[in-house]
């Protein structure tokens, strides 16, 4: 079948489709409906199943022949280490693990929060959560404890799993003082906390409430997985909103099984026994769905790197990893290229590594500049696919669907909706624009199996954010075009999120941090185009008239404090001092001529600017820090 005729037979039949695709799925009951529409706009997705996610990513290979195939890979440059776990090893721990947490008093339906480096026992602690019905939530482990106390609050963790640190090139990571100073700043207190305690670093435990996770595994029971239904939510993960408050993005058990199991073979072109290398973080929704879920789902050995692609000890790390493992399909962000090609712009390392068995680069998290895409393609020679997709959606919106069939590759593009979604790019109005027209992108409601139903326990900020700009369709907050070819191309978003090597970060939220400094009157961040992380936040800040102190100190400060509030993954290191804002008469700050002025683009005088020597005042700064 053709790309085409997929899309269609799943326009034509959308219930018949996903009920099709739902049968490579073990369930313990089937479901009543396949779509439940209910409570339009909240929409739910095989109804009345029963299933497990754990059953289905590693007790069913077991008993179907894959047991002594492997299903996760270590691969660890910064520790020098490397193991290896079959199906049924992994199993075992998982089966052994979920005891352990039971243990701690969690029971189906309570949340646990994860806050790990990438080791083997971070995606261990997720599948143990699914196999007895615990609701999981990764935090990434670049995020500093306030964040972390966020997302205590609102998910109300009975137990939190963490390990001693997290290991960067550079220097360890300490995440134990980390996590007691979150618990210790949350007003949720969780009851127990599980920590992994590694070679590299020792943590010191709070006696009654931490517990040693060898010790525990050491006695621990091995528990099998429950039958939960279809809708009850498989794990939360927090995303940048539009305000210092991070948005819940829930998943679900069973839309998210088949939605996934369906996009490794139809868009990765990847099968049972096929090696799949998502070079991500669990802490990420890539991490989530092809570092852990999918690559098991389908029965594929899947890769967990804990390394970065360059000075690991190099820009050969990836082909060497490759190489080893026989990675077939390699998924990462297109900054992790950018990299590489900075250190080894002719590719040179590539030449001591054989990489006969890799068929596929795939790039997703940020827009993926043709440079880039037509560079890794040459030096590669396999199709180098750029898809787009979010958080919210948890798999690929738009993508070339390899397993269907390649479609011509256009850099810059994201290729076509797969199906289950039917985008369209709306004007201010709501009407379609023009194809090559940039209009705020959105995707017809309901969304497919796999997308998020919800926000945790809050349907109103769901509604709201997503599904209220635009009646019947749900707002993704970026912006593009269509071209006569029915090609997506994603420009940027419409909201204050920037993406910083991948990583999807708020402007809002850091503005909220500066602001809190005693000595800054107003601020403003904006995302300025950076070659290899795609873009950086730059703080422009006003002090009070007042102030009579070292305005370097002031900059200084800021930087640490959104390092130590945010956290280091937001990369704020510039800010410069302005003694006004461009704003427009409404009081409107004028953040995309800020970033035009940062980047020498070219823009239109705001005809509502109050004040046109603010401008001046941004070019001044925006030299000072090096970009003019
Ligand atoms: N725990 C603690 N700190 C972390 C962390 C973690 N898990 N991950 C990153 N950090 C820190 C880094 O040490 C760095 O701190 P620094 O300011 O002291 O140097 C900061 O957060 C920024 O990290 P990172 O974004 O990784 O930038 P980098 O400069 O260290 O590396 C790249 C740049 C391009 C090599 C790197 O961003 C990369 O490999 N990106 C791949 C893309 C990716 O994984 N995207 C995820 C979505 S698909
Ligand atoms: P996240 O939720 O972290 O996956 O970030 C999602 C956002 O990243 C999207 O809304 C886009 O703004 C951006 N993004 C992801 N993939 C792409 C892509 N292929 N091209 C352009 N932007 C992308």
């Amino acid at each position: 079948m053709t790309y085409e005729q997929v899309y269609q037979a799943w326009k034509s039949d959308p219930t018949g489709f996903w009920a099709k695709a739902a049968e490579d799925i073990d369930w313990y009951e089937k479901w009543d409906s396949v779509l439940d529409e209910s409570q339009a706009p909240l929409y739910r997705w095989f109804t009345g199943a029963k299933v497990n996610t754990c059953y289905n990513a590693l007790d069913r290979h077991v008993e179907n022949g894959r047991a002594d195939q492997l299903a996760l890979i270590y691969d660890s440059p910064v520790t020098k280490s490397l193991r290896q776990f079959t199906y049924r090893e992994l199993r075992d721990e998982v089966a052994k693990l979920a005891g352990v947490i039971r243990s701690m008093g969690v029971e189906k339906g309570d949340r646990v929060i994860i806050y790990m480096p990438m080791i083997p026992e971070a995606a261990m602690a997720m599948l143990a959560c699914a196999r007895i019905g615990a609701v999981h939530s990764v935090v990434f482990g670049g995020f500093a404890a306030n964040e972390l106390a966020t997302r205590i609050n609102d998910s109300k963790p009975k137990a939190i799993l963490s390990a001693s640190c997290g290991i960067e090139p550079s220097r360890i990571i300490e995440y134990k003082p980390l996590l007691d100073a979150a618990i210790e700043l949350a007003e949720h207190k969780p009851k127990k906390c599980l920590i992994y305690q590694r070679p590299q670093s020792t943590a010191s435990m709070i006696e009654g409430r931490d517990l040693d996770w060898y010790d525990a595994i050491y006695t621990a029971k091995a528990v099998d997985c429950i039958p939960v239904a279809a809708t009850d939510p498989l794990y939360i993960l927090y995303t940048s909103g539009t305000t210092g408050v991070p948005k819940g993005v829930v998943r679900d058990n069973g839309g998210h099984l088949v939605a996934l199991n369906w996009s490794m073979d139809n868009i990765f072109g990847v099968k049972a026994g096929d090696v799949y290398w998502a070079a991500s973080d669990v802490g990420w929704v890539v991490g989530h769905s092809y570092i852990v879920y999918a690559p098991l789902f389908k029965g594929c050995t899947s890769i967990m790197y804990e390394g970065k692609p360059v000075g690991t000890p190099d820009a050969g790390a990836f082909w060497r990893v490759i190489e080893q493992h026989k990675v077939n399909v390699l998924f990462t962000a297109p900054t992790a290229f950018r990299a590489i090609r900075r250190e080894d712009p002719q590719s040179k390392l590539l030449g001591e590594y054989n990489l006969k068995h890799f068929r596929a680069l795939f790039l997703a998290g940020e827009r993926c500049d043709p440079d880039t895409l037509l560079w890794a393609q040459e030096k590669l020679g396999v199709p180098v696919i750029d898809h787009w997709w979010q958080t919210e959606t948890g798999w690929p919106i738009c993508a070339n669907p390899l397993g269907i069939e390649q479609l011509p590759i256009k850099p810059g593009s994201s290729a076509k909706p797969m199906p289950g979604y039917t985008v369209a790019v709306l004007d201010p109005a709501g009407k379609p624009v023009a194809n090559d027209e940039i209009g705020s992108i959105v995707v017809k409601l309901p969304l497919p199996p796999g997308a998020l139903p919800t926000l945790w326990q809050n349907d109103e900020r769901y509604i709201e954010s997503y599904l209220s700009r635009f009646k019947g369709y749900y707002l993704t907050a970026d912006a593009g075009f269509l071209d006569d070819d029915g090609y997506l191309h994603i420009m940027s978003r419409t909201d204050d999120i920037i993406n910083v090597a991948g990583h999807r970060l708020s402007t809002g939220g850091m503005e909220q941090v500066l602001a809190a400094h005693s000595a800054v009157a107003e601020c403003a961040v904006v995302g300025i185009h950076d070659d290899i992380k795609g873009e950086v936040p730059v703080g422009l800040l006003v002090l009070n008239t007042d102030f009579a102190g070292d305005k370097a100190d002031v900059v200084r400060e800021v930087v640490q404090m959104v390092r130590e509030q945010i956290g280091p993954v937001a990369a704020f290191k510039k800010a410069a001092i302005v003694a006004k804002l461009p704003k427009t008469r409404s009081g409107k700050i004028l953040r995309r001529t800020i970033k035009a002025i940062a980047e020498h683009t070219p823009y239109k005088m705001p005809a509502t600017i109050d004040d046109t020597s603010a401008l001046n005042d941004v070019e001044s700064a925006m030299s000072e820090l090096g970009y003019l």
